[in-house]
């Protein structure tokens, strides 16, 4: 059996009977107005971080989720969406679309505004997705991109990147692990398949997202999520295991590489009124400006001991030098 089909398997054992802490959220889940999450929805709630933001919904977008578990983000994307097929949801497991199927009709009956054709629910494949060339606005996944494989990684963004419209987001959340993993954990489908071994360290993550096209790439949320310890594990050491929000965005990629903001700011503090780097940046005096880490690099080359660049905070959030 491979690995993709280890883990089609244990999601369909988690789609039929759910596994509360088969993953753990790191992010409280969303409370709004007139939102209510069914239970089952949360106890099927199956990613480690959110990859739900509003300021990315602005202009009516079209809304893909790939990896749909008990259905909980497509419920909140709809909350925002709020027309038929205004979000789409792709999964390769028929037991969880099912799942899903029913957890959106729990839905209906708590949340007056919501009906299950919000949701339009599609059998698929994240290396091979059936949707149109750039036809939507927001592509997002929670916790499936760290069980593939770095091959089958590059064709998953690789097909995220196919289908977004110029401009358009790729929003992420997945576990990454900076100590690295050992091989035999890297190997062990169940654990893979269970988001605890496949992560990769963040630069290695974010560098294959760039690698199939994304301009820009913002860290938005950076916490700790698990340890992997040598009595539970077959390892020597323990593995620290964090988890990421990123958002990707389709622009074009700049001749000098692309712009990944960790979080980093830079301020200046000379005599002047404003510093101008002659690259498009302009650092008004002891104003905090957002860079990314590119810009941050060049800033510091400079050598002037009237610019602070902060350390990168990884808690990103919109706004800077790009
Ligand atoms: C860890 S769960 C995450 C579920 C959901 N994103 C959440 O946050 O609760 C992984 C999901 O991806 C689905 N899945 C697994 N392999 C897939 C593939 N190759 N293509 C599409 N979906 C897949 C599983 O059925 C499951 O719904």
């Amino acid at each position: 059996m491979s690995y993709l089909e280890a883990t089609n398997d244990l999601y369909k054992k988690a789609a039929l009977e759910p596994e509360v802490g088969l993953c753990c959220t790191t992010t409280p889940v969303w409370a709004l107005p007139g939102l209510e999450i069914p239970q089952i929805m949360l106890e099927m709630n199956y990613g480690c971080g959110s990859t739900v933001d509003p300021r990315d919904l602005v202009n009516n977008p079209r809304i893909l989720y790939v990896g749909v578990g008990g259905g909980m983000e497509l419920l909140q994307f709809s909350y925002f969406s709020r027309q038929k097929g205004g979000v789409i949801g792709v999964d390769v497991v028929d037991e969880m679309l099912d799942a899903s199927r029913r957890n959106f009709k729990e839905a209906e009956k708590m949340n007056s505004w919501f009906k299950s054709d919000f949701v339009d629910l599609k059998k698929g494949d994240a290396l091979s997705l059936p949707l149109e060339d750039t036809s939507v606005d927001v592509a997002a996944q929670n916790c499936l991109f760290n069980i593939f494989k770095v091959d089958d990684l590059k064709k998953a963004l690789a097909e995220m990147y196919r289908v977004l419209k110029p401009g358009g987001r790729l929003v992420l959340s997945d576990p990454i692990s900076d100590g690295g993993m050992p091989d035999n954990l890297k190997e062990d489908d169940k654990l893979r398949a269970l988001c605890l071994s496949g992560s990769l360290p963040l630069k290695e993550y974010i560098d294959l997202i760039t690698s199939v096209g994304f301009g820009t790439v913002e860290i938005r949320a950076r916490r700790p999520y698990r340890v992997l310890d040598p009595k539970h594990y077959d390892t020597p050491q323990l593995i620290y295991i964090e988890s990421v929000e990123v958002c990707a965005i389709k622009d074009p990629m700049p001749k000098d590489g692309p712009c990944v903001f960790t979080g980093k700011t830079a301020i200046y503090y000379g005599d002047d009124q404003l510093f101008d780097d002659g690259q498009g940046h302009t650092l008004l005096q002891n104003q905090p400006l957002a860079v990314c880490d590119k810009t941050a690099g060049n800033l510091a080359k400079l050598g002037r001991d009237d610019i602070y660049i902060s350390e990168s905070t990884y808690h990103y959030n919109g706004g800077g030098c790009c």
